[in-house]
This record gives C-alpha cells, structure tokens and sequence, in this order.
C-alpha cells in the first residue's frame, strides 16, 4: 500500500515537473525562415502542440497564418476545420500519427507556403498542389516510395523538400519527374535507412539543386555512392551534406570520396552524425586537397584512432583550394588526446579554422605558428581558460600573422585585464568574443588601437564595464552584463562607435542627454525600457536600425511618438515583439495595435483645438443667451436666490410681528390700468392681502403719514415704476425715507416694479437713492413675453409669501408650545 503511494507521488511529481517544463519544449521558433516568411503578426500565431487534440479545433481564427497541430493524436487532416483559413501561410502537423490527408484542406488554404507533416505514418506521399508552397517537409513516414505525385507539378514555387521514409529502399529513375521545373534549391532526402537500389540519373531531374543532404548510410556500398555523386556532379549542386554516412559498427568505409577531385562545382561539404576513424580519415582527407573544395565541416562526429601512429600525414607539393575548415562537436572514442602528424604546409592557406565542442583545454604551441593565414579562429565551447590559450610554454614571437576574428565564446576565461595584455600580440586582431565565460573586471585593461570589436555579453560584469573599454572600440556586445543603467559619460567615451548591444540587462531609461554621434546600431531588447522618446534617441542623429522589443512597454501619451512617428523600418523587431505592459487594461496588446491619437497626446495641439472650440462654444451660448433674453432670465434667478436665502433669517427676525397686509402697493395713477388689471388681480387671486394707495389710505391724512402706516403694517413695499410714477410721486418717497431711515435700510422689504425701462442717467440728479437702487439692480423688470410674465408672477409671489401671516403666527404659537409644556395644541 505505502509504496503505491509513494510511486504515485513520484508520479504527479513528474508531471508537474513535466508541465512546468513544457512551455520552453514548445517555444515558437520566431527566427526561423519559414516563420518570417509566414507571421505578420503575433495574433496570427495558433501553437496547439501538446494539447492531447484527437481531431483539428473546428472553431480556428480565420486570421491565423501560423498553426502548429505537433505532438497531437490526429490521424486524419479533414478539409472542414479549414475553411475560412485563407490566411493560413505555416501549418505543422508534426508527430501526430496521421495517416490521410483530405485534398479539401489544401482548397481551403491556397495561402499555405511552409508545409510539414514530418514524423507522421502517412502511407503515400499526399497530393499537393499549392502554388505558392515554398517549404514542404515530409520526413520520417511511412511511404515505400520516393515516387512524387503528379499533382507537385503545381508546386513551381518549392524551395525546400525534405523527403524521407524508413519504407523507402530505392529511389527510381523517374521518381523525381513532377519537379522538374520546379525551383527547388534545397533538399534533404533519406530517412538513416541504407538504400538497397539507386537509380543512376533520378536526382538529375532536379536541375536547380543548390545544396543537398542525403540522409543515408553508405557503408561498404561504394557503388550506389558514386552513382548519387555523378548526378549531384551534373545538377551542379554547390554544397552537400552527408548524415550518418557510416553507422557505427561500420567495418568498410572504402575510398567514398575519391571522385571529389573531378567535381568542379561543389565548394561546400559536410560530414554529420558520423562516426569515423583515422585510417578512413587520411583516405578522406588526400582526397579533400586535391579537390575543389572550398569549405569543410564535421559535425557531430565521433573519431576513433585506428591507425597505430596516429593520424599521418605527408607534404604534398600541389596548392591547395581549401581555405576553411569546421569541427563542430568532436567525440573522442579513444580517451586520450588524438596524435597527428601531419605537415601543416597543408593548411598553411586556410582563412576560417573553427575548432567548437571537442573538449579542448590547451591550444597545442605548434598551430600557433602554423596557420599563417588564420583569418578567423573560433575556439567556441570549448573549455579553454586564460592560460589555455595563452600558455606559458608556447613561444609567441608569431602569432596568426594575419589572424582578425578570434571567438573564444562558451569557455572558461576569465581575467579581463590579462586577456586585453595578450592581444597586443596579435597585430592584425579586430574583432574579439569573450561571450560566455566567468569574465570578471579585474584591473586596468588596456587594448591594441586595431581592436575595435569586443563582445562580452553573458558574463556578470555590472554597469562599470564601460571603464575597462578601449575608446577605439566600434562594436560593443554587452549583452547580458547586468547592467541597470547607462548613462552620458560611458558612451561619450567611445568617438567611432557603431554598434552597441545592450539586450537583456535591467536598464530602465535611456537616457534623454545619451550622445552617440557615429552610432548606427542599437539593440536595448528584453531590458526594463518603458518608453522610447524622442528625446532619447535625439543624440543619435546616425541610428539606421534599433531593437527594442521585449521591453515593459507603457501604453498611454509616452509611447505615442515612438508608436505613430518613429519609422518602424529601423527597428528589426517591429511589430512582433512590442507589446504592452501597464496599463493593465492594455496588457499584452501589441503595440502596434494600440491607438492613440495625436490629439489627446500633443500638449500644442490640444491648445491650439481646445481655444477656437471654447471661443467657439462661448459664442454660441452668448447668441443663445441674447437670442432668448438670458440677461432677464438671470436677473430673476438671482432675485429668487436671494429671496430663499434671505427667507429663513427673515422668518425669524419676524416670529414675533404680524403684518395685516403682505404688500402695500404704490404707484402712479397713470399707470392705475396696470396695477387694476394685471397686478392686483393676480396676487390676491393667489391669497396675498393688499394695501393699495389711493384704495386703502385713510381719507383726510397726510399722504405721508399714510404711506408710512401702511408701509408699517406690510410685510412688503411694493413700487411700481415708470416714468410717470418716478415724475410725479417720488418726491413723496424722498420724503419717506428721509423720514424712516430706519425702515429705508431694511432694504429687503422694499420691492421695485420697473413697468417700463427707466435709464439711470435720464433721472434728475437729486433722486440719488433711485439712481443707486436702479443701479444695484434690485427690481423686478414687467416683461411683454407672457412667458416670462409667468415667471415674473411666480418670482413676485414667492416674494409676498415669504411673510405668509398665517405661517409665521404658527411658528410663534409653537415656539410657545415649546416653552409650556402643559399648553397643548388645539388644532
Ligand atoms: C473572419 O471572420 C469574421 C467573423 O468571425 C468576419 O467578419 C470576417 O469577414 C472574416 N474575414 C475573412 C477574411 O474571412
Ligand atoms: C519540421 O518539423 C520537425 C519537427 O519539429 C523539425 O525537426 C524540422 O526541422 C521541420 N522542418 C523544417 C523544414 O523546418
Ligand atoms: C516542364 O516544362 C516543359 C516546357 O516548359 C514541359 O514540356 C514539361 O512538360 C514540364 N514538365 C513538368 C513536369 O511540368
Ligand atoms: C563533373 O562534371 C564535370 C563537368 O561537367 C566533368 O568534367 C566531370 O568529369 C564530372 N565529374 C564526375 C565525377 O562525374
Ligand atoms: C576504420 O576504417 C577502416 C576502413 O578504412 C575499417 O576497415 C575499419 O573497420 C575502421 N575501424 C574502426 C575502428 O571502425
Ligand atoms: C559554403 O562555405 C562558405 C564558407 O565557409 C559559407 O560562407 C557558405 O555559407 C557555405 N554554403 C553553404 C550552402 O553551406
Ligand atoms: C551525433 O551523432 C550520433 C551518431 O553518430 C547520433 O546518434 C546523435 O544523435 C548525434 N547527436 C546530435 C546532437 O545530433
Ligand atoms: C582551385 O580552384 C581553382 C578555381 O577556383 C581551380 O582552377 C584549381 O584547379 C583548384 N585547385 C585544385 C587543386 O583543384
Ligand atoms: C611523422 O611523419 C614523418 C614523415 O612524413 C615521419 O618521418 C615521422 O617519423 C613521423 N613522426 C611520428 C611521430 O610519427
Ligand atoms: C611532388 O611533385 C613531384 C613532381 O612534380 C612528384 O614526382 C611527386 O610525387 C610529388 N609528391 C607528392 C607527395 O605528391
Ligand atoms: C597558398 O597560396 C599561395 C598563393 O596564393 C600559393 O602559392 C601556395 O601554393 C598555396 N599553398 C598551398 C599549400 O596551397
Ligand atoms: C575614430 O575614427 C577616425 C577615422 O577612422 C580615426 O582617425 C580616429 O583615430 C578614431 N578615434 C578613435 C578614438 O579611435
């Protein structure tokens, strides 16, 4: 029981493990040929490998351009799911287990220019007739035959075909016919299966071949081998590639190559996933130098010293065409280092010498003088230190006299300050890669004035490594350095720089006074950058091409001029790896897809919009305020504000008087009609009590001493002016007020009717008091718009009512209530 669980356990802990893993194992390979040709934009990107699918999702985008189906369980392509996908330009249904493909899918995708269906169980090579079909990989299924379908006629277009399946054992005359007026270049052909019949002539039908790969081992069959060398001699293929041409329990290797010195066209060959062993090697290699070869590789090759001395090697007295050399991943069968014993006039004209992968540590003395041609030397990957290289038992009076390039990439170096002493030894020295290694800055460093190219990316350095370069330096790789910051002065100590990489490091700005003025290149990718300005990039007046992406990006105003002004045909990244980060609404939203507008961003623009629009919008209320009388519409509001205002003070100040009239009117009896016929009847029909002059005065007293009883038991004096009122009565009030200051500074009780405008400046200079009252404002205006004498109306009585009597008797009998409890209300 226990340990089942404990095997159970393991279990989930390895898919956690395994699903934790996966998202790296299934990364979209964006550098790839037939990516770039395909993807536009990241939308189009459909990854569905590892999705356990048993059939195509029928519910696809109709913009998806890239669809990868790998690592599923679909053993039929149907056209259905298709349909609508007439963007489709990249579809993979890699190691899936198909078996049919209906002919519809390809109707439903005429757009489809890379095609692989590699590691399935198709049993026939399908039917394609795509005519942009650019890439197609049918490698690793089950077909028992090279055999093209007729339909590949159609595929003028293809470029690159990869064929191979572990059924297929011979390659027929006329198994390549459909293609031949196709412009393929490249293909790859074979499965690691040994070819029991090749067909002398079939590969010649492909007249266009550049450059091939024959997936095949060759061993003890010498024969067949020849027969694809003639042909590939006839198609004029410039390179060719050989995988697993010998297995490893291969006891006849033979004299493979010995046609290679009348082969005039091929400059190019490659040796992969071989193994090999020194006898096979001399053979080999005799052949090489008499041959056109231009360049020569080993990849992945496993090396056994058969021969008792070693490798060996004789002069030779004839020039040599050979001119690079690359081992790339050397397994040593014998554990021991390999002897050779060779003359290295041999070489003595070889440009390109790449020695990567072979587990090298020391540099043997004698090459050091042995290549006296050595254009470029890369020593990558292997685990060479300081010492290793530069080792104290070598003489080192001529070092690659012509030597250029020197990458020491992916070893274990590590002094800075003793690496930049050592290459004042190599005179000619322009381009230096330290990549990869456990660099640390360790003292002053001083470097040869020809060196103007250095790469220290992917050592831990930190934002001082600017003091440890040399000011010659035009190329700077500080690619991952753990640099945060950069700033003025570490640039402006480099005059010529060109070219300066800083991906993938912390750096936040660049900053606004950054100064460059020779700078061409930038890469500042996958750092921390929020923004690009135009202010940032303004001391760079010569930058041609800049990388940024994969940065935090902020979508708001910042980016708006990198987004809308900035031509994107500098940056080699655009739009695909711009997307933005904050704001969070906007997260993951290509930059390129993010709209802003020059208005809502340009500070100038804004204002020059925003100040004719509010002249304008200004005017337009001024005509409409004018057109509908808002002056008296205002006046009025501002009359009742204040009335409301003032009413709660008032209702207090007057808890304990009563009035027996709410208004004492006066007027002129010209203007009798008037206050007869509209103002009387309007407010008593609405319940306000009045005291009218001429009405109401007792007869026989003296006018004023009437005015001022009613005025006293009124709540409100009303005046109505006009012209003739202001002429004939106003002495009268002149008085008044003369004599009841008092009552004359309560203003609020005084009510002034214009019934027909008054100007101030047409008044006698001696009634002051009107010319101020008129001044201030403070009447109500009688209009003939019998819709605003509704609202005049309701102004007045809202005025009048204010001392409603009934009311304010009230609010003094429950003040008294209040006060005496045992009172009780009678209502
Ligand atoms: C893609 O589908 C949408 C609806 O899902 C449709 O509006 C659009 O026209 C289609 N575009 C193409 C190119 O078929
Ligand atoms: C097709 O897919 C296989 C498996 O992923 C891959 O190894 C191969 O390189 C691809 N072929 C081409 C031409 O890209
Ligand atoms: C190739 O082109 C020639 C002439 O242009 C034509 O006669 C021949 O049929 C074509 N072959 C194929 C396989 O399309
Ligand atoms: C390769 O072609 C050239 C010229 O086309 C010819 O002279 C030479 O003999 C051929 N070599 C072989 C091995 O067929
Ligand atoms: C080395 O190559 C020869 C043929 O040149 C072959 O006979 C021999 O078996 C090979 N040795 C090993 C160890 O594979
Ligand atoms: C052939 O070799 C040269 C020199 O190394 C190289 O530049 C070129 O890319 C190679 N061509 C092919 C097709 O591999
Ligand atoms: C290297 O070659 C051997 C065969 O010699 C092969 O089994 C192995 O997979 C190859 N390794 C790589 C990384 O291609
Ligand atoms: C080297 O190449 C030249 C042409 O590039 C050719 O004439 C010469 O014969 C070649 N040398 C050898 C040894 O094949
Ligand atoms: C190296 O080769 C030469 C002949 O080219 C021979 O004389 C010499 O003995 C060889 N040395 C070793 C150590 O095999
Ligand atoms: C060198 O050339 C001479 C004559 O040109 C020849 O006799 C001799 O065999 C050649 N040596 C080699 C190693 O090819
Ligand atoms: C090297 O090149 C020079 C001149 O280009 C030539 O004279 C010499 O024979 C070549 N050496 C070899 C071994 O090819
Ligand atoms: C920069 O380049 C110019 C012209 O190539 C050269 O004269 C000058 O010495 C260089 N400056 C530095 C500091 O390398």
């Amino acid at each position: 029981m226990s340990t089942q669980s404990t095997s159970v356990t393991f279990l989930i802990g390895t898919i956690a493990i395994v699903s934790l893993i996966k998202p790296d194992c299934v990364a979209v390979k964006e550098d790839e040929s037939g990516f770039k040709l395909c993807v536009t934009s990241r939308g189009g990107i459909r990854d569905l490998s590892h999705h356990n699918l048993r059939s195509v999702p029928s519910n696809l985008p109709n913009d998806t351009q890239y669809l990868d189906l790998s690592y599923n369980f679909i053993q039929r392509l149907n056209g259905a799911p298709f349909s609508g996908l007439s963007q489709l330009c990249y579809l993979m249904v890699t190691n899936c287990g198909l078996r049919e493909i209906s002919p519809a899918v390809f109707r439903h995708t005429p757009a489809l220019k890379v095609l692989n269906i590699s590691y399935n169980e198709l049993p026939i090579i399908p039917d394609i007739s795509l005519k942009w079909l650019k890439i197609l990989d049918l490698a690793n299924n089950l077909y028992n035959s090279y055999r093209i379908p007729a339909s590949f006629q159609k595929l003028v277009n293809l470029d690159v075909l990869v064929l191979g399946s572990t059924a297929a054992l011979s390659i027929n005359y006329d198994d390549f016919d459909p293609l031949t007026n196709a412009s393929l270049h490249h293909l790859t052909l074979g499965a690691g299966i040994h070819w029991q019949n090749y067909d002398s002539g079939a590969l010649t039908k492909l007249k266009s071949l550049e450059t091939v790969s024959i997936f095949a081992p060759f061993c003890g069959d010498l024969n067949t081998f020849e027969n694809v060398l003639v042909d590939l001699n006839v198609t004029k293929a410039t390179s060719l590639r050989f995988i697993t041409l010998f297995p490893d329990d291969c006891s006849d290797t033979g004299n493979l190559f010995k046609n290679l010195r009348t082969m005039p066209f091929i400059k190019n060959l490659t040796i992969e996933n071989t193994w090999t062993n020194s006898s096979f090697m001399e053979v080999f290699l005799k052949n090489v130098w008499l041959s056109y070869l231009y360049d020569l590789s080993f990849v992945n090759i496993t090396y056994s010293e058969d021969t008792l001395d070693g490798f060996q090697f004789r002069t030779i007295n004839h020039t040599i065409n050979l001119s690079s050399i690359t081992f790339n991943g050397i397994n040593h069968y014998q554990y021991k280092y390999p002897t050779f014993n060779m003359s290295f006039e041999a070489i003595s004209n070889l440009t390109y010498l790449k020695f990567s992968g072979t587990g090298m540590n020391i540099l043997p003395c004698n090459l050091l003088s042995a290549l006296p041609s050595l254009e470029t030397l890369d020593l990558s990957d292997n685990l060479l230190p300081d010492s290793g290289f530069w080792w104290i038992h070598c003489s080192y009076t001529s070092v690659f006299p012509k030597l250029k390039r020197l990458s020491l990439s992916k070893n274990r170096f590590s002094s800075l300050s003793f690496i930049s002493e050592k290459t004042h030894q190599m005179k000619t020295l322009e381009s230096l890669d330290l990549s990869f290694n456990s660099i640390s800055l360790d003292g002053d460093c001083s470097w040869p004035a020809q060196l103007t190219e250095l790469s220290l990316g992917n050592n831990n350095l930190g934002n001082s490594v600017f003091k440890y370069l040399s000011e010659n330096f035009e190329r700077i790789d500080l690619s991952k350095t753990g640099i945060t910051a950069i700033t003025k002065e570490d640039l402006s100590r480099f005059p010529n720089l060109t070219h300066l990489q800083l991906s993938s490091n912390s750096i936040q700005v660049i900053p606004a006074d950054l100064t460059a003025k020779a700078l061409l290149s930038l890469y500042i990718d996958q750092n921390a950058i929020t923004t690009i300005s135009r202010e940032g990039l303004a001391g760079l007046p010569r930058l041609q091409t800049l990388k940024a992406g994969g940065n935090p990006f902020v979508c708001s105003c910042d980016s708006h001029w990198f987004v809308t002004v900035l031509n994107k045909s500098m940056l080699l990244d655009w739009p695909f790896d711009y997307t933005c980060s904050t704001p969070p609404a906007f997260a993951a939203l290509p930059l390129s897809e993010y709209k802003t507008s020059e208005l809502s961003c340009e500070m100038w623009l804004q204002a020059a919009v925003a100040v004719p629009v509010i002249i304008l919008i200004c005017a337009a209320i001024g005509l409409v305020f004018y057109k509908c009388d808002g002056v008296w519409y205002t006046k009025m509001l501002w009359v009742w504000i204040r009335v409301k205002r003032r009413g709660k003070m008032r209702s207090n100040m007057l808890k304990n008087v009563s009035f027996s009239y709410h208004a004492f009117i006066s007027y002129s009896h010209q203007d009798s009609d008037w206050v007869d016929s509209q103002l009387v009847p309007s407010l008593e029909g609405a319940g306000c009590s009045l005291c009218v002059h001429e009405r109401d005065f007792v007869p026989g007293e003296w006018i004023i001493d009437n005015i001022i009883s009613c005025v006293e038991s009124s709540y409100k004096t009303l005046f109505v002016l006009s012209k003739h009122f202001v002429q004939s009565e106003w002495c009268n009030y002149e008085l008044f007020f003369a004599q009841h200051r008092a009552i004359s500074v309560q203003r609020d009780s005084l009510v002034f009717i214009l019934l027909e405008p008054i100007p101030t400046d047409s008044l006698p200079k001696k009634f002051l008091r009107l010319r101020s009252l008129l001044r201030q404002q403070t009447y109500l205006e009688w209009p003939n718009d019998e819709r605003k004498q509704q609202v005049f109306w309701a102004s007045l009585k809202s005025m009048l009512h204010m001392a409603d009597t009934s009311v304010v008797m009230k609010d003094v009998a429950l003040a008294i209530a209040d006060t005496v409890p045992l009172l009780t209300d009678q209502d």
